[in-house]
């Protein structure tokens, strides 16, 4: 099976979002320094992946495409400076401080998404073809650790799911 690789990054964009949402609620009442390093560790690992992928694997497609510089280079700049802004709100000791500069990391990943949905994305489902979309899917795929199913009629690269039988399933769910 393939996966568009535009609207797995839409997908993505999705979960942080929501994942936003939890700790924007929740730094209001984040009193501490330990309360607040759950907040940068969950940013953190959330957007630094995302972040990474892009990097990684959808921006070098397009580089190679359109050439470097332009809305591409923007958009690694705006991925180091979300970076940058998460490293500082982890050195600072200062719990006001560190809440400010996670709102603003929150603040510029929303706008960064925007960017991307609105242009970047757009951009990419135009100039790159299905099957290079598709192709950048299943490394996304490999990356992520995700395993992606055949589709009826699609070749099997994995043999088909077996299924105990109905009665073994009842016999162990009674234990
Ligand atoms: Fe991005
Ligand atoms: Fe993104």
């Amino acid at each position: 099976m393939s996966v568009d690789i535009i609207d797995v990054l839409l997908g993505e964009h999705g979960m942080l979002n929501a994942l936003f949402e939890q700790v924007e609620r929740a730094l209001p009442t984040a009193t501490t320094r330990e309360q607040l390093g759950w907040a940068i560790d969950t940013l953190e690992a959330g957007l630094t992946a995302h972040s990474g992928l892009e990097d990684k694997i959808l921006i070098p497609a397009m580089e190679r495409k359109i050439g470097q510089g332009g809305a591409l280079a923007v958009m690694r700049d705006e991925h180091t400076e979300l970076e940058d802004v998460l490293r500082m709100a982890r050195l600072s000791d200062n719990v006001e401080e560190a809440r400010e500069l996670l709102k603003r990391v929150i603040t510029l990943a929303t706008r960064h998404f925007t960017k991307e949905e609105k242009f970047l994305f757009p951009l990419a489902r135009h100039d790159l073809t299905g099957p290079e979309r598709a192709e950048i899917g299943e490394r996304w795929a490999e990356l992520r650790c995700v395993t992606l199913a055949p589709r009826p009629g699609e070749p099997r690269r994995q043999r088909r799911p077996t299924y105990p039988p109905w009665g073994d399933i009842t016999h162990s769910s009674g234990s």
